[in-house]
């Protein structure tokens, strides 16, 4: 049973707060790094104080937190109100906000947006895909002083070109695809890099070809870190079909600071995800 945080061996007053340099340092020291979403001041500040490494303000706001059907309708109004309110929270761990929807569809739309994210609190703005639009939209962002993290696999924004939430780089060429994918996005400067469903052995194949960490969300163990929805890990029924990479830690954890640290403790042991949590 876990009552108290952070169960990390370091007590939270005693930790560094994360900087954007420091997560290439965990790839090279093989430290996993431990990624949570968060919407408000509240459960960011808990999560904090579990000693979460990564929060992210994901656009999944829109089905979680909206109650949306996709994360198609978040707009670069409501990301940087609620990076804001995620901001209030947080003193150690890192902030990422994702660019919603249309919002880096040309490269000045996105450095405004990623501004906006960056006066609200983010220390790096997450996008997702890897086309020649996107790659160019991280090169400017990056030249501007502004971190960047990419987000391959199943890319929610994609849902309708996808037709669904489904497993990504099943056969050999979407595979091929995807890994040259991650080295075009680590090329253009992004310095972390989001792996959502794809097979574990991709995953490992893709985090072994990169310098800079990977996190994974239904991407089996060898990810240099992994990521959850906060409203999957706490097995909230947020009406949409839950993914068979969600774990409820709560159940586990016994409260909602215990469900935090047992998850922190989990993917820095190794233990999470497991078989039954990952693709083959
Ligand atoms: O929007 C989000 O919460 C995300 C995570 C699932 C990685 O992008």
């Amino acid at each position: 049973m876990y009552t108290s945080a952070p169960t990390d061996a370091t007590p939270s007053e005693k930790r560094k707060a994360w900087t954007v340099p420091m997560l290439a340092d965990a790839k090279r020291e093989g430290r996993k790094l431990v990624m949570l979403t968060a919407y408000d001041a509240s459960f960011a500040r808990t999560m904090d104080a579990a000693g979460t490494d990564l929060v992210l303000v994901g656009d999944s706001l829109g089905m979680v937190v909206q109650g949306h059907a996709s994360t198609l309708p978040v707009t670069a109004a409501d990301m940087a109100y609620h990076t804001a309110c995620v901001a209030r929270g947080l003193s150690k761990a890192l902030l990422i906000a994702d660019l919603p929807f249309g919002s880096d569809a040309t490269p000045e739309r996105a450095l405004d947006a990623s501004i906006a994210l960056l006066r609200a609190g983010a220390a790096m703005v997450k996008i997702e895909g890897a086309g020649e639009h996107k790659l160019e939209a991280i090169r400017f962002l990056v030249e501007r002083e502004i971190p960047v993290c990419a987000h391959l696999g199943l890319t929610p924004q994609s849902v309708l070109r996808l037709g669904g939430y489904k497993l990504q780089g099943r056969d050999d060429a979407t595979a091929a695809k995807l890994r040259s994918d991650a080295r075009a996005v680590a090329a253009a400067g992004a310095a972390l890099l989001v792996l959502e469903c794809v097979p574990t052995g991709l995953a490992e194949a893709i985090t072994a070809d990169l310098a800079i960490p990977t996190i994974g969300i239904g991407a089996g163990p060898h990810c240099d870190g992994q990521v959850l929805v906060l409203h999957d890990l706490l097995g909230v029924n947020s009406g949409h079909r839950r993914p068979k990479f969600v774990k409820d830690f709560l159940a586990e954890g016994g409260s909602v600071a215990g469900a935090f640290a047992a998850y922190g403790q989990a993917v820095r042991d190794g233990s999470f995800p497991d078989a039954a949590h990952s693709y083959d």
